[in-house]
């Protein structure tokens, strides 16, 4: 017998990311969490026919930095809606020539390089060790990927994502490190949010879109704000027409993630029960 649920997909993004033709708005949730509220109130609604969830991850106008946000909240609070997966969009920097401005990477690897941001729902009282060897769900990524090329962009499929803290920009030697070290994008917001949905047991795949060759790129300089806002203000489009697509391809039926996603907290909890 195939494990069927209805399809409930949570895209995190940018502001706005909700205003698309084609969305049927059916309720704005002001969630509470066991780990307080998330970013903003979440948008639930339809999208050909596909439950769809959608949180503006920086809160209204862009408000919260990326070290301030409550991914915890944020990812929680689309597992209490009944998400079955989660797709992030979000902005970064390219450290490859090819990886160009207004190109899509649809990321299979991460390199976590914040400080000081909660990674984990499990805390003293209950340990558990989920693997995150493989951090994306292969399945949905690939849709991801589809859908982007659907939507008319340029995509990269697979990359590894240096997250780092931020808020400030790299330094040319950091960029220079990164590069050396193989990394293909950075950005500020990938993790622990990544983290967070394995251990919500929810299918992940992030679409990070490129608006910047970071700094070590001897034609560019240094990253500004300008740029970037430019480069996401011209692909907001593609980005709206990627989530339409992908609702198309993943339907309303969703069996299981084939990476057994789902069911990843079956063997991760050490903590005995009666301790
Ligand atoms: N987001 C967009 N571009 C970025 C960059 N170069 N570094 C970090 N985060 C980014």
């Amino acid at each position: 017998m195939t494990d069927t649920r209805e399809t409930c997909l949570a895209i995190f993004g940018g502001s706005g990311i909700y205003e698309m033709p084609g969305l049927t708005i059916e309720d704005e949730r002001d969630v509470e969490t066991p780990w307080g509220k998330p970013s903003a109130p979440v948008t639930v609604g339809r999208l050909n026919g596909v439950r769809v969830l959608f949180l503006s991850r920086h809160g209204k106008g862009h408000s919260i930095p990326p070290s301030d946000l409550n991914a915890r909240a944020n990812v929680a609070a689309a597992k209490m809606l009944g998400a079955t997966d989660m797709l992030s969009l979000s902005a970064c920097g390219s450290f490859r020539e090819e990886l160009a401005p207004g190109h899509f990477v649809a990321v299979d690897q991460f390199v976590d390089r914040t400080k000081g941001r909660t990674p984990s729902f499990f805390e003293t009282g209950c340990v558990a060790h989920v693997s995150i060897a493989h951090p994306v769900c292969s399945r949905l990524s690939e849709e991801a990927a589809q859908a982007a090329e659907a939507a008319g962009a340029k995509v990269h499929r697979g990359g590894t994502y240096l997250v780092m803290e931020g808020p400030q920009f790299s330094t040319k030697a950091e960029s220079e490190l990164y590069r050396s070290w193989g990394m293909d994008v950075i950005g500020m917001t990938a993790m622990p949010e990544a983290k967070l949905a394995r251990e919500a047991e929810l299918p992940y795949a992030i679409l990070a879109m490129v608006t910047d060759y970071d700094c070590w790129h001897e034609d560019n300089g240094a990253v500004d704000v300008a740029s970037v806002l430019a480069i996401l203000g011209q692909n907001r489009d593609k980005g709206h027409k990627t989530v339409g697509e992908i609702t198309k391809m993943i339907g309303t039926e969703r069996t299981p993630s084939p990476d057994g996603i789902d069911t990843c907290l079956d063997y991760a909890i050490v903590t005995a029960p009666e301790a």
